[in-house]
């Protein structure tokens, strides 16, 4: 079957970067020739310019030994001396690190000076735990600044986290714990969300617990933060209390350097099906990569702005984008525990306007639902702080590109579409915002220093003007360096299909544009073979996107007779729509609408407007569940939903 997908969409709305934008940009134009005459170099550059090394490295990339790389292998430093003491020693002590909102409304703003004072505490308590060089540390925590503290004390020691997302269960927890040999495991009694303390630490308990199978779980000791004053259950000689052990130890840790290669963190993606992986993240490489676009794809004037990423620290947006690139660049941020709806919608743009936010990370699905909720509820708010807005996790279909452009950006401000993976570590794919004529809907270009293509399934590219599969096809500062405990389900799963290109398939279906322009179009098992033709869900969604009523859509298909799959869409209206018209009617509507804009290939077979659709934890779309429902199977697994619920009342009402 050729890999080639069919293309149908046409968009050309174009947004030159403004005038004083540019001005001030912190990347400028030469920075493609810069990395293009000399890629390794220009890593060597940026890695020198933005960290301190200890001992600074010769070596800048050994790929002898393919795919497993190694970058900056005889420098020495230290992650956490990177992130907050040189900014202290700088003078920059004073600056806020952290601005932490929690979600009841309390409050707190922590200096760079403070936040190095906790991570030399933590650290100390860490090492008197047993923690030392390699030793693993399972992070269990809700978006509160010992999160990130607990993070970078861990990096201090040269050891390795492990983060597990809260809203995992215990189960998760401990297979996590089990797989990596976690010797401890920072968690807090609970945290807020959506109005109410839910529990953390009945979960860790329940994980370490004897599971009737005769294993004993690797852990020996369980931090916890209080957070909520929730009672909790006690294990004596295992579990301390950070109050109790944190404020009491010594301010004072020398940070010992570590080879560059020297692991940082482990975290688990889920894949489709089966054992989650253990993505592997080493020190030196990574960090570069991370601070420099960080520094770059945000246009981050650390003196200045005010940067919020929204995204959890149980996801890799959260290690690179909320703790490792900003810290390392002396960003001050916002750091946020709780849900966009509470204590009611607008909460989100109530601490914007509240911290003078200038830069704003944040993923597709979330203004989606802020566009369904309607544009009055930002619209109550001041804004204009606003100077650049960032996407992440999903295509971003080109009317929520627009809607979030102009309803939250007051039609001013870039939006920087940007394209990456837990395994790619850092962003790969996005514009600059001082420099890139933003598409919306186009994540654009490879970053300077980044090689990307778009190839067939025999590895040739495949030119302007088609789609096919995404590949790296060369190693980056970065990249993953292998699966934990588990090398040849790492060159299986990444580097087997072009073993012979030596380069990384991502799973993602791409589409370059006449101008070479990168349009992310979902992953290649999500696309439908409809006649003969290819075509991806991201375009098809987008569509139906475009249309008013719509707030969000889900696209699969589904087996049919005679047209081997057939298109079914799964349609989120918008209240305001809602309101006035009746939900049954649309469909056809719909139908029609997707027709008349891409084609008649691509029309839906069947829309059922739905009041949800089902996403993971991390805000993705399980179109896999969808396709049960609409080939009328038993729903198979939905572990990993973030509301177990929906499926079921989806088949209620699509019958
Ligand atoms: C998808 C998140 C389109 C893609 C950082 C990728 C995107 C997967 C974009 C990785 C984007 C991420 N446009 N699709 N800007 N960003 N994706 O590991 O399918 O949670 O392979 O990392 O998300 O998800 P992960």
């Amino acid at each position: 079957m050729s890999q080639q997908i069919d293309h149908l969409l046409t968009e050309d709305r174009r947004f030159a970067p403004p005038a004083d934008f540019v001005q001030n940009a912190v990347a400028k134009p030469g920075i493609y020739d810069e990395a293009a005459d000399d890629r390794l170099s220009f890593w060597a550059a940026r890695s020198r310019e933005l960290l301190h090394w200890h001992t600074p490295f010769t070596n800048v990339l050994d790929w002898s030994n393919p795919p497993f790389a190694k970058w900056f292998d005889d420098g020495k430093l230290n992650v956490a001396y990177n992130c907050l003491d040189r900014h202290v020693e700088a003078g920059n002590g004073d600056r806020v690190a952290i601005h932490f909102e929690g979600e009841p409304g309390d409050s707190r703003s922590v200096t760079y000076a403070e936040l190095t004072a906790e991570v030399k505490r933590v650290a100390n308590v860490l090492a008197g735990l047993g923690v030392g060089q390699g030793d693993r540390v399972a992070i269990y925590l809700p978006m509160i600044p010992e999160a990130i503290a607990s993070l970078l004390a861990v990096a201090r020691l040269g050891a390795v986290h492990s983060v597990v997302f809260g809203g995992f269960s215990a189960d998760s927890l401990r297979a996590r714990i089990d797989d990596a040999g976690a010797k401890v495991v920072i968690t807090a009694d609970g945290g807020y969300r959506k109005g109410k303390a839910s529990a953390l630490k009945p979960a860790v308990d329940q994980a370490l617990s004897d599971r009737g199978d005769g294993e004993q779980a690797t852990v020996e000791k369980v931090l916890v933060v209080r957070r909520t004053e929730q009672e909790v259950e006690w294990t004596d000689g295992r579990d301390v209390w950070w109050h109790d052990v944190v404020p009491a130890a010594s301010a004072e840790h020398e940070a010992e350097a570590f080879d560059a290669e020297n692991p940082l963190f482990i975290l688990y993606t889920s894949g489709t099906t089966g054992k989650p992986k253990g993505i592997l993240h080493t020190s030196g490489g990574y960090l570069t990569q991370a601070a420099f676009t960080h520094r770059n794809v945000f246009d981050l004037h650390p003196e200045t702005d005010v940067y919020w990423c929204t995204a959890d620290i149980g996801w890799i947006t959260g290690h690179s984008y909320v703790t490792y690139g900003p810290l390392a660049n002396g960003a001050t941020q916002v750091l946020y525990e709780g849900t966009p709806e509470f204590p009611e919608p607008g909460r989100w743009w109530d601490i914007i306007e509240k911290y003078g936010v200038s830069i704003f990370y944040t993923a597709p699905t979330a203004v989606r639902s802020f566009m369904k909720q309607g544009r009055e509820i930002p619209q109550k708010r001041d804004l204009s702080s606003l100077r650049l807005l960032g996407s992440v996790g999903e295509p971003i279909n080109p009317e929520a590109w627009m809607w979030f452009r102009e309803v939250i950006g007051s039609g001013l401000t870039p939006i920087v579409d940007t394209w990456w993976q837990t395994e790619t570590g850092a962003i790969m794919i996005s514009a600059l915002p001082g420099v890139t004529e933003t598409k919306p809907g186009s994540a654009q270009v490879a970053l300077p220093g980044v090689e990307i293509d778009v190839v067939d399934e025999k590895g040739e590219a495949v030119g302007n003007d088609a789609g096919g599969l995404l590949v790296v096809t060369d190693p980056w500062p970065s990249m993953l360096r292998g699966i934990w405990g588990d090398p040849d389900r790492f060159v299986e799963t990444y580097w087997k299909m072009f073993a012979d290109k030596g380069f990384y398939f991502a799973g993602d279906g791409a589409r370059l544009d006449e101008d070479g322009d990168i349009w992310l179009l979902g992953r290649v098992d999500d696309v439908m073979n409809v006649s003969g033709h290819r075509l991806s869900t991201a375009e098809i969604e987008s569509a139906l996107v475009a249309h008013d009523a719509t707030a969000e859509a889900a696209v699969v298909g589904a087996s049919d007779e005679t047209t081997g799959q057939a298109v079914v869409a799964f349609v989120i209206l918008k209240e305001s729509f809602l309101k006035d018209n009746s939900a049954e009617g649309l469909a056809n509507t719909l139908r029609q609408w997707v027709g008349e804009q891409i084609g008649p290939i691509a029309r839906p077979r069947d829309v059922y407007i739905v009041g949800e659709l089902p996403k993971t934890r991390s805000g993705k779309i399980m179109r896999r569940l969808l396709r049960d429902v609409a080939e009328g199977r038993e729903v198979g697994d939905t572990q990993t939903l973030a509301d177990t619920a929906v499926m079921s009342v989806i088949a209620r009402q699509v019958k």
